[in-house]
């Protein structure tokens, strides 16, 4: 059997939102819809009973069209958003800043405004600068969703992450989660933050304290300096990479001593629950974050983590674009 459009079902009514910018502001009932169709979508793509769909497409989206607008490199985030809209039947742009008039003097907005001009529904924006996708969702009739502004936020990331570990463990309320490594400079870091407090689990940011601040603690989280303490009571370690393109001075002494202190390690990993689940957004600095044996190891699920991304921006897409409203 193969499931089809008339199948699907609309977007569920208590969805009412254009463009996702960000996790901060999501309530825990639009977050658990947004995982609950990326399940679905998830079927589709692994074939799964029920969803035998041969070419792992459910064009839900045909006949529209999405822009990826990536001012930074990624090969993630880009790869997924283009076959999640691929796969919803939609027609994909990619832009290329570096070719772009942009380099002529061109502003931003008018880029796009002309972008949009050309009658595209979705544009999904990485940028360097927080608030970027705000400010498109402002100025833009389009659907924006935001793949990455600056430190700020990264929603989807964040979404795919929550999935995997509600996957796992079939919850995410009263887990204990800790987010280590570079903090200050992380998006992952702070959309994870507002996801997993507002669906129930205890946070821990852990890492030097050039790069975890105390300040956090404000939004209802805890900080630790010592990886070693916290071991045997963290349910998820989600390991970040350190964003040594966003660091003005560097934040420790050297690699080597970053790794001693904070990277994921066999010996570390033997001090911790039997179950414990391992995820890192990638991209991963191997040997630094986490050792490869770790990476690749049976308590990791950072491949898994990558299959849900195109899961979960088939979700979004498809749910901020035909939005109720
Ligand atoms: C993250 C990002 O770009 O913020 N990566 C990703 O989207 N897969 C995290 C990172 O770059 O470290």
């Amino acid at each position: 059997m193969s499931v089809g459009i008339s199948d699907w079902g609309g977007v569920p009514a208590s969805w009412n939102r254009r463009h996702l910018l960000g996790i901060e502001g999501l309530s825990a009932d639009e977050i658990t819809l947004i995982l609950e169709q990326a399940e679905r979508f998830r079927a589709v793509l692994m074939r799964d009973k029920g969803y035998e769909n041969n070419d792992r497409k459910i064009p839900l989206l045909a006949g529209k069209t999405c822009v990826n607008l990536f001012f930074e490199n990624s090969t993630r985030t880009k790869t997924s958003f283009s076959l999640a809209a691929r796969r919803l039947g939609m027609d994909v742009v990619d832009f290329s800043a570096s070719t772009s008039s942009l380099s002529k003097g061109e502003t931003f907005i008018d880029t796009v405004k002309n972008l949009e001009a050309m009658q595209v529904d979705a544009i999904v924006v990485r940028h360097s600068c927080p608030g970027t996708a705000m400010l498109l969702a402002e100025n833009i009739r389009a659907n924006v969703l935001n793949a990455g502004d600056g430190a700020h936020e990264h929603p989807t990331q964040a979404l795919l992450d929550i999935l995997t570990i509600r996957q796992r463990f079939g919850r995410i309320a009263g887990l204990t989660v800790a987010l280590v490594g570079d903090i200050a400079h992380s998006r992952t870091a702070r959309s994870n933050i507002w996801g997993l407090k507002t669906l129930g689990a205890n946070v821990i940011l852990c890492g030097p304290s050039t790069l975890v601040s105390r300040h956090w603690e404000s939004l209802g989280v805890s900080v630790s300096y010592s990886l070693d303490k916290i071991l045997d009571r963290v349910d998820v370690f989600n390991l970040l990479r350190i964003q040594f393109e966003r660091q003005v001075i560097r934040p420790f002494p050297s690699t080597r001593e970053y790794s001693h202190l904070y990277g994921m390690d066999a010996g570390r990993l033997s001090r911790t629950k039997s179950d414990v689940l391992i995820i890192a957004p990638g991209p991963i600095n191997r040997g630094l974050e986490v050792t490869p044996d770790v990476a690749d190891g049976q308590h990791s699920a950072i491949l898994d983590q990558v299959t849900n991304g195109v899961a979960v921006r088939m979700a979004a897409l498809w749910m901020c674009i035909n939005e109720k409203k």
